[in-house]
């Protein structure tokens, strides 16, 4: 191949601009395998790239996409072989690598997983960074001792990426959940997912003391701000609230009283540099018993084109996520 398509993000007068380009070989960053790639996923971090906001990508050019699926096309490390179908998540992709929207990307054999038996390319990026991050979420609370008998999970930002998944996953495990949604007209979709309750966030009554009336078991937040604030206030002795993203407020507030008083964890999740032992794992486990039932139906909202992900972005940024735009390369 001489040249193939890429989203790639430039910096320009009037600040970064997403462009539809032929790149080549030569303009990727280094890496021992390069991957045809099949599929990526479109997460809020990509909506952040992708629309020119801050703090995502470190240098310039650089094509988006945090996440990929695809077929080895070439490999110096004896690892991965030429057809062998990959994933990647994280490890920098899409921030400070060349990342997923395009139709080829190098990347360090140590940021590739092999693609789980259970998954085919599609649903692996039906899932993608946002399913990962659920996952991690899940792990790191039952790691820490939650049980389904403490009581329901909230999990807020439901409607997103990573909440539906969260939504589905927790379903599975055994849990009963809340979704805390902006988009109560949602529910059909928030119930077939694995919502027991589907809450307007609008209508939540937030409190204001250090500890409200506990009526949650453990919390998976999407928000951030005073509804990660809520979460703490009101979770059960012993809880967990697996503290994910900032689509609201990047402030975290509060009282030390929920953990002094309750033993409630506050559980730091962080998808981009992970151990790799953990990935293998936790990429087993969503190919396998954590499987979500009918990914396809339930989870993917579009398969869209490179040329659509600026216009699906936007919406993204403008919090009208509902399960997840999956990118055909
Ligand atoms: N820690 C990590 O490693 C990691 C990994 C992946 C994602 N994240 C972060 O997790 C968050 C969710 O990611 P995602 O990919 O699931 O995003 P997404 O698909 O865009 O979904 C975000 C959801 O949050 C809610 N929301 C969006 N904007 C909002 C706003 N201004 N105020 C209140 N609610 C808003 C909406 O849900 P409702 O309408 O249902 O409320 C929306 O569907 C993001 O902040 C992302 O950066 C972190």
């Amino acid at each position: 191949m001489t040249s193939f398509k890429a989203l790639r993000v430039h910096q320009t007068p009037s600040g970064p601009t997403a462009l539809l380009e032929s790149v080549t070989l030569a303009d990727l960053t280094p890496g021992e395998v390069l991957v045809r790639v099949a599929f990526s996923g479109l997460n809020y971090k990509d909506a952040l790239a992708v629309t020119g906001r801050g703090g995502v990508l470190r240098t310039y050019p650089r094509i988006a996409g945090i996440d990929f699926s695809g077929v080895v096309e070439h490999s110096s490390d004896t690892a991965f072989k030429p057809g062998e179908r990959v994933l990647a998540t994280g490890a920098g992709l899409g921030e400070w690598r060349d990342g997923g929207f395009a139709e080829y990307a190098r990347v360090p054999a140590e940021a590739l997983v092999p693609l789980p038996t259970g998954l085919s390319l599609l649903e692996a990026m039906a899932l993608g960074t946002a399913g990962f991050t659920a996952a991690l979420a899940l792990r790191r609370m039952l790691e820490n001792h939650q049980d389904p008998a403490q009581g329901p999970i909230a999990v807020t930002g439901a409607t997103g990426g990573v909440g539906s998944i969260a939504l589905a996953l927790l379903k599975r495990a055994g849990f009963a959940t809340a979704a805390i949604t902006g988009k109560p007209q949602a529910g059909a979709f928030l119930r077939e997912l694995g919502a027991d309750e589907v809450i307007d966030r609008a209508r939540l009554d937030l409190g204001s003391k250090p500890l409200e009336k506990a009526v949650w078991g453990g919390a998976v937040d999407n928000l951030g701000g005073e509804v990660l604030t809520y979460l703490t206030r009101t979770v059960k002795p012993w809880g967990n609230v697996a503290c994910i993203g900032l689509a609201q407020s990047r402030a975290l507030t509060g009282t030390v009283m929920p953990l002094i008083l309750r033993g409630v964890s506050l559980l730091g999740i962080h998808s981009v540099q992970v151990p790799r032992a953990w990935r293998l794992a936790i990429w087993e486990l969503l190919g396998g018993p954590w499987r979500p039932a009918d990914i396809e139906a339930r989870i993917v909202r579009a398969v869209i084109g490179l040329e659509s992900v600026p216009a699906a972005a936007q919406a993204l940024i403008a919090g009208q996520a509902q399960g997840r735009f999956v990118v055909r390369l």
